[in-house]
């Protein structure tokens, strides 16, 4: 089997790697190719990816290269782990929109609109490339915005599937406060990416006992400390809202602390930093302890089961239930909706639990929505289509238009405001600005 990350130079990557090396029973990759632009990056990450498969005894092929081309030719899977414009790009999507007292998150709000806008063509390109030298090919995407980028990609009819960590996060998490394994849990979870509540929490399966209620009771604390949310809201909602929930939520309130303090992007940058300069020390041949303190914790779990299911030979749910690491043979994973959320367009792409084969993901029916949620899905869903709009066909009144649907912005004035600083943050990577 071979698999291509694109992105390959990513900081992230010996995550991923280190996911391969243990749970290469699950999923036998044979080649690994690791592409990215940047060749001092690639050359540090590679090489502990190297040493990270030699110190595990993994039998696999570590590739580097910049040509993309190359890289993604005769590949089984390319995982998508791209970020336009780098921590720089970010650090800007985080800053100017507080100016308007709005959000300044990667994926939340404007910043998360300028995000989409300088990924979804460079990402559009890459699938195309792929389906020209491997039509057959899946394409596995961790770049955000996830939701609109896989949209995007679905819509142009690329085999795609959009993966977060969100999910796998609270599995973990429940299964450590519940002194369960992992695989023992099943959320019931429902939303767009980054826009999910885990609405009940089964042992054993789809079917299992809803212990939702008696976590809440038990640990609704820890839980709530963790999304730093009042314990109170999560007991009058009775459901889990995932952190970018807090976004919404506590939106003013964020947005004054993100005022006072370094951005994300610069805590992260920083990270970076130290993390290349251990990459580059030859007796390191495992991930370093620092790697956790990034967002994608458990990343490379959800990435192998969820490969495995895809390039697996057909044993879907009901041949071999219990053979992926998590226990599971359900994921949650990003899809189109086709009628699962009865309230949005068939095109809408939604984060759901879905049994996934080769065939793709099919999503598990999800019960009625309580309107307190179904409201803003619908809202955000318009957002991510005028957005997906404005990334493919550019012009200031698409970005506009975008804006002000954002719940989070709404206001004209804002949204114009916005708009113009979007533009002038990111003209190098717009060519229609
Ligand atoms: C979580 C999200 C990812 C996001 C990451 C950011 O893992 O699910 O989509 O990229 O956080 O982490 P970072 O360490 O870059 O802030
Ligand atoms: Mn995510």
């Amino acid at each position: 089997m071979k698999l291509t990350v694109v992105g390959g130079g990513s900081t992230y990557t010996p995550e991923l790697v280190d996911g391969f090396a243990r749970l290469r029973d699950t999923l036998p990759v044979e080649e690994l190719v690791l592409v990215d632009p940047a060749a001092e990056r690639l050359d540090l990450v590679g090489g502990l990816a190297r040493r990270i498969f030699a110190r595990q005894g993994h039998p696999g092929r570590i590739v580097t290269t910049q040509d993309l081309d190359g890289a993604v030719e005769g590949a089984d899977a390319v995982l998508l782990q791209l970020r336009v414009g780098g921590q720089a790009a970010r650090q800007q999507d985080e800053t100017w929109p507080l100016e308007c007292g709005c959000v300044g998150q990667e994926t939340t709000g404007a910043g998360g609109l300028a995000k989409a806008l300088r990924t979804v063509p460079v990402v559009l390109d890459i699938a195309e490339r792929v389906r020209r030298t491997n039509p057959e090919a899946w394409i596995i995407d961790f770049t955000n915005p996830v939701g609109i980028v896989t949209r995007a990609l679905l819509q142009e009819g690329h085999r795609a599937v959009g993966l977060c960590n969100v999910a796998i996060g609270f599995q973990r998490k429940f299964a450590a406060l519940l002194d369960v394994a992992p695989g023992e849990i099943h959320l019931d979870h429902l939303g767009l990416n980054h826009l999910t509540w885990e609405t009940g929490v089964r042992l054993g399966g789809p079917e299992g006992e809803n212990v939702l209620p008696r976590l809440l009771a038990e640990h609704g604390g820890t839980i709530a400390g963790d999304l730093r949310l009042p314990r109170a809201l999560l007991d009058r909602l009775g459901v889990v809202p995932s952190y970018y929930l807090r976004y919404y939520y506590a939106h003013d309130e964020v947005v004054r602390e993100l005022r006072t303090k370094p951005s994300r992007a610069a805590e992260v940058a920083e990270m970076e930093r130290q993390l290349l300069k251990m990459y580059g020390d030859p007796a390191l041949d495992e991930k370093p302890a620092l790697l956790a303190r990034r967002g994608g914790a458990y990343y490379s779990e959800a990435a192998v089961d969820l490969a495995a299911a895809l390039l697996g030979d057909g044993g879907g749910p009901e041949v071999s239930p219990g053979t992926r690491t998590g226990g599971s043979p359900y994921q949650v994973v990003n899809v189109s909706n086709r009628g699962t959320l009865p309230f949005l367009p068939d095109d809408a792409v939604i984060e759901v639990q879905a049994a996934v084969g080769p065939h793709g993901p099919v999503p598990l029916p999800v019960p009625a929505v309580d309107p307190l949620y179904a409201g803003l899905l619908a809202q955000v869903t318009a957002y991510e289509d005028l957005a997906l709009e404005a990334a493919l066909r550019g012009g200031r009144d698409r970005v506009f238009r975008a804006l002000l649907a954002h719940p989070l912005i709404g206001q004209y004035a804002y949204a114009d405001t916005l708009t113009d600083q979007l533009i002038a943050h990111n003209r190098e990577h717009l060519p229609w600005a």
